[in-house]
């Protein structure tokens, strides 16, 4: 692995799941560990770049050199990256909720705001912050997603990356077991522009991310 590969770029990665509000006590969120967002944001410093990890609720230690902040919603997530800006990479490995409940109730919630039968709670779409990064006016040079698909995974992969306008799809099978949410390993595939696939075999996500950190350093210092 090659130092100074990042040398003078700002970097900016966000990970970990959000947690959306419903009451002033309970939220939406998801099992997202922020491990493979936290490890490329270790290995983009090795690389030399100057990193800004923004980061869902996780219970994980900030690496060395990395500035760190913390959010807990998609909106709020929205704002930080935004703000984090101008950077020459984004990486989006953050499970950002896509619905938020359609409002958060200012207090907590009685049981019988329901039923015997159930309840409905009303649910907005929350905004996509890979996809407004990558139209942003600030666009950074090289942004990169993360597809985790449990079925026609490099299908699905390659159809984001060209809907939300991406230099690179990093794709994972998350149906396979030991690897993806939670897992300290992985398992993905690289998917470019030109559609051209480079698999990355099983390895941890340590190992994974200064692949991915090598992978996307030699395409930004030769453009295509
Ligand atoms: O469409 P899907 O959610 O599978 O796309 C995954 C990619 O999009 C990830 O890189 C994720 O961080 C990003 N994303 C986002 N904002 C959302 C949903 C997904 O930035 N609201």
């Amino acid at each position: 692995f090659e130092r100074g590969l990042l040398t003078g770029r700002h970097v900016l990665i966000n990970a970990g799941p959000t947690r959306e509000a419903i009451d002033p006590v309970r939220y939406l969120s998801n099992h997202s560990s922020g491990k493979m967002g936290f490890a490329l944001a270790e290995a983009a410093v090795e690389a030399g770049a100057r990193v800004t990890l923004v980061t869902g609720p996780v219970n994980l230690p900030t690496p060395p050199r990395v500035d760190r902040v913390d959010v807990v919603s998609a909106a709020d997530m929205l704002a930080a990256c935004d703000a984090a800006l101008p950077a020459d990479l984004f990486i989006a490995s953050a499970a950002v909720a896509d619905y938020r409940p359609a409002s958060c109730a200012p207090g907590k919630l009685k049981k019988d705001t329901g039923s015997d039968a159930g309840m409905t709670l009303a649910l907005v779409r929350n905004p996509d912050i890979l996809a407004t990064l990558a139209s942003h006016n600030q666009r950074p040079g090289f942004c990169v997603g993360f597809a985790a698909e449990t079925d026609e995974v490099l299908d699905y992969a390659s159809d984001k990356l060209t809907r939300k306008n991406l230099d690179l799809i990093i794709a994972n099978d998350v149906s396979q077991p030991g690897i993806g949410f939670n897992a300290d390993d992985n398992a993905v595939t690289l998917i470019d522009r030109s559609l051209t696939q480079q698999p990355l075999p099983r390895a941890s996500k340590h190992k994974l991310a200064r692949q991915i950190i090598a992978v996307i350093a030699a395409r930004l210092n030769t453009p295509a």
